[in-house]
């Protein structure tokens, strides 16, 4: 979809195209018989695009939820935009550190300009790229949020009048994902120096502890159990070294490094009757220790992420279980003590040890009605198999 082809798609006769576009999926028409009943009052270009708009609304859901079907999309940056939960989540960080105003520094389709808008603050996005422009701009408008958006080059334009500037920048090249910062566009050599003011910049949930830079806390945040994104807080929007949020359905919790009192408080211990297993948030984090104080429990292992404890515990950060028993971790063993447990279905959950949970089931050849979940990991730096059962 190039500018001209969303801006038609924006006037009188592009919106009554993808309204009929929209009712012929929603009538569960197929894309080839939808694309012929548009093309009977249309061009074939511009019954594609709108067809296009409704397949990516449908696919944005996912990430925006009740606001996709007003939304509009590229393909590419649909990808690239952050999912709404963690962007308001965001968003209210910036208005409880008391930003007024914010410059986003690559705005795409404005996944997080949306959010920002939502949260009371005064926006303005700007992105090298002139469509995703022009369609963060209808989607501030289609929700009828304020902001300004205008085409520039993040790296020059000026941001000091801004409260706070945030910046996300493009993780994909044309070879796809780039692990390597300095390939990231603006790369990372322009983003240490945005992290000089108070700013915030969302990066890969991957990026090493040893490139945060020092004063500047990094935040991990999970959405519904899956580690999305890490943000970057600088300046004085800096409030700890290490932060996990944890977002679900029941809400968002976090935790910090202030609630680590490190692995030496905490110490390795046996196994207990629950066995927690960190979000991945947490583990990012580097925070396991704070989760197992929190439980009042243990590490399994020094160098693993689960924690051990002898009572039950709730906690948004750790997927509890209850320790049932022990099984042989031999293969041929562990094959028999399932067999006697009749157990048919198996969820094979493993840390530290070198197993293909896919390959291990398959060899296990079991059989039976029960359902039973197995951890497989390393305690005191030996192979161990524990029946457990979620809590
Ligand atoms: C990962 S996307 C941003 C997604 C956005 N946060 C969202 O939720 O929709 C990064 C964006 O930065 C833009 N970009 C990359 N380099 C830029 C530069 N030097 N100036 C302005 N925009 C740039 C890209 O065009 C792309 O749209």
């Amino acid at each position: 979809m190039d500018l001209d082809d969303f801006q038609w798609l924006l006037t009188d006769e592009g919106q009554t195209l993808l309204a009929e576009a929209t009712a012929l999926v929603a009538e569960g028409a197929a894309p080839l018989a939808a694309g012929s009943a548009l093309r009977r009052t249309t061009t074939p270009e511009r019954a594609a695009t709108a067809l296009t708009q409704v397949e990516l609304r449908g696919r944005a859901v996912a990430k925006f939820g009740d606001l996709a079907p007003r939304m509009y999309f590229t393909p590419a940056a649909l990808e690239q935009a952050t999912r709404i939960r963690v962007a308001r989540h965001r968003a209210g960080r910036a208005a409880a550190f008391g930003a007024q105003t914010l410059v986003d520094l690559g705005c795409g389709i404005g996944g997080d300009l949306v959010a920002t808008a939502e949260a009371g603050i005064v926006c303005a996005g700007v992105d090298l790229d002139p469509v995703r422009v022009a369609v963060a701009r209808a989607n501030l408008a289609a929700l009828g949020l304020p902001g300004a958006v205008q085409v520039a080059d993040a790296t020059t334009v000026d941001h000091s009048g801004f409260d706070l500037a945030f910046a996300d920048p493009a993780r994909r090249s044309g070879a796809g994902r780039s692990s390597r910062v300095e390939d990231w566009t603006p790369p990372w050599s322009w983003v240490e120096g945005l992290l000089a003011r108070d700013a915030c910049v969302k990066v890969a949930p991957g990026i090493p502890h040893s490139l945060v830079p020092e004063g500047v806390e990094a935040e991990w945040v999970s959405d519904d159990g899956e580690v999305k994104e890490a943000a970057l807080w600088a300046g004085r929007t800096a409030t700890v070294a290490r932060r996990a949020t944890v977002i679900g359905v029941g809400g968002l919790a976090t935790i910090t490094d202030e609630d680590d009192p490190g692995v030496g408080a905490v110490g390795v211990r046996e196994v207990g009757g629950y066995l927690y297993e960190p979000d991945g948030a947490v583990i990012r984090a580097g925070l396991v220790t704070a989760v197992a104080a929190g439980v009042g429990g243990g590490l399994v292992d020094a160098k693993i992420a689960y924690v051990t404890a002898d009572r039950p515990f709730r906690t948004p950060f750790a997927r509890g279980y209850r320790v049932l028993e022990p099984l042989p971790y031999r293969e041929k063993q562990l094959k028999a003590a399932l067999r006697e447990r009749g157990v048919g279905r198996l969820t094979i959950k493993k840390r530290g040890v070198d197993v293909s949970p896919e390959t291990l089931r398959k060899r296990l050849s079991l059989q039976g009605d029960a359902e039973a979940t197995v951890v497989l990991t390393r305690v005191a730096g030996e192979g161990t198999a524990l029946l457990v059962e979620p809590m």
